[in-house]
C-alpha cells in the first residue's frame, strides 16, 4: 500500500540498483521538485550526488541562503553554490518583453549549468524533479509556454557538455502527484515549509519587475514581497491563498513626506485563490491588512511611495503580470 515510508524505501533501492557506484548531478532551484529529488537521492547514493544551485540574482529574500542551509550544511549533500546575478543581469540588461526575458532566463540556466556540470569528474547521469504531471503536459503539447517543459526539454539536450559527457537522465518523481512529493519531502525530513511553499515561477522575479530588470528593482521587489509574505503567515492568510507576491512597476508616482515631494516607484500585491492555477479569484484580503501591509512596505523601503492591490480575477488577467 501507498506510503510515504513504502515509496522512499521503494525508490532507494531501484536508485542504487541502477546508479551502483557511479555519479549524478542534479540542478536544485529551491522549489519542491528538485528539493525532493535532491533528498531522495542524497539518501540512495549519498555524495556520489552532486547539486548545481544556480543564483540568478532573481530569487526570493533569503532563498539562496536557505538551500544552502537545508542541503549543504544541515543535510551534508554536496551542493555548488553558482553566483550568476551579474550574468543575468548583464543578459536582461535593455531587455523589455516578458517572453524574450524568459527565454534569455531559461537559456542562461542551461548554460551555466552545463558548465558547472561539464567541470565535474565522471558523471553518469542528470537527475530531474519531472513529476507525474509534467509527464502528461509534455506527452499532451510540445513544450508549454515558457514552463517547465522549456526546461526539461532543454536539458534533455544538455547542449553544452562535451561529446563524452552525454548523461542518462534520472527522474525518480515521474510517477507521483505533486501531494504525494510533498508527503516523500517530509519523510525525507525536508522543512514543510519549502514543501508547503507558493509556487513561484522559473523566470523568478525576471517576470516580477515589469519591463527592464535593474539590481535595484528586484532588490526593494524582494523586501516587499518578504513583507507581503510574512504578514500573510502572521495573519493566518498564506495557507488561504494559493499564490501570494509582489510587483515591482516601474512607474513614478508622488510621494509626500517630511521634506517634501518625491517621485517613487510602485509595489503590486496579487493573492489569488484557485485550485489548478487555469482560473483564479482575488484574495478577499481584510483591508485593514492591505492597510498594515503598505504602510510597512512605505516606511520600511526606499524608493517605493505607493502600493495597490491587484483585484483582477483570472481570465481575463493571467496571476503573474507578464
Ligand atoms: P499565469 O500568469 O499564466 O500563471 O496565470 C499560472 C501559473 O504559472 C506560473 N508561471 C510560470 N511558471 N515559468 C514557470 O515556471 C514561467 O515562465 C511562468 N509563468 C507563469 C505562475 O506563477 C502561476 O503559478
Amino acid at each position: 500500500d501507498w506510503t510515504p515510508g513504502n515509496i522512499v524505501e521503494d525508490s532507494v533501492a531501484r536508485l542504487r540498483e541502477r546508479i551502483g557506484e557511479r555519479r549524478v548531478v542534479l540542478g536544485l532551484s529551491g522549489g519542491v521538485d528538485s528539493a525532493v529529488t535532491a533528498a531522495l537521492l542524497h539518501r540512495a547514493i549519498g555524495d556520489q550526488l552532486t547539486c548545481v544551485f544556480v543564483d540568478n540574482g532573481l530569487l526570493r529574500l533569503g532563498e539562496g541562503e536557505q538551500v544552502m542551509a537545508t542541503f549543504a550544511r544541515h543535510m551534508g549533500v554536496h551542493v555548488l553554490y553558482v553566483d550568476a546575478e551579474a550574468r543575468f543581469l548583464e543578459a536582461l540588461a535593455g531587455v523589455e518583453d516578458p517572453e524574450e526575458k524568459r527565454r534569455i532566463i531559461g537559456n542562461l540556466f542551461v548554460e551555466i549549468f552545463d558548465e558547472e556540470a561539464a567541470k565535474l569528474e565522471g558523471v553518469t547521469f542528470l537527475a530531474q524533479g519531472t513529476i507525474y504531471p509534467d509527464v502528461v503536459e509534455s506527452a499532451g503539447s510540445a513544450g508549454g509556454v515558457g514552463g517547465k517543459a522549456h526546461v526539461i526539454k532543454s536539458h534533455h539536450n544538455v547542449g553544452g557538455l562535451p561529446e563524452q559527457m552525454k548523461l542518462e537522465l534520472v527522474e525518480p518523481l515521474r510517477e507521483l502527484f505533486k501531494d504525494e512529493v510533498r508527503r516523500v519531502g517530509l519523510e525525507l525530513g525536508l522543512p514543510a515549509d519549502m514543501l508547503y511553499r507558493h509556487p513561484f515561477p522559473g523566470p523568478g522575479l525576471g517576470v516580477r519587475i515589469l519591463g527592464e530588470v535593474r539590481k535595484a528593482y528586484a532588490d526593494r521587489l524582494r523586501r516587499a514581497d518578504a513583507i507581503f509574505i510574512e504578514e500573510l503567515h502572521a495573519a493566518g492568510w498564506y495557507e488561504r491563498t494559493s499564490q501570494a507576491f509582489a510587483v515591482f512597476l516601474p512607474v513614478r508616482s508622488v510621494g509626500v513626506t517630511g521634506d517634501g515631494r518625491r517621485y517613487e516607484h510602485v509595489i503590486a500585491l496579487r493573492a489569488v485563490e484557485t485550485v489548478d492555477f487555469m482560473t483564479a479569484r482575488w484574495a478577499e484580503l481584510p483591508y485593514s491588512f492591505l492597510d498594515h501591509v503598505s504602510r510597512r512596505i512605505i516606511n520600511e523601503i526606499d524608493g517605493i511611495s505607493r502600493v495597490v492591490y491587484d483585484i483582477s480575477g483570472k481570465p481575463p488577467a493571467t496571476i503573474e503580470w507578464e
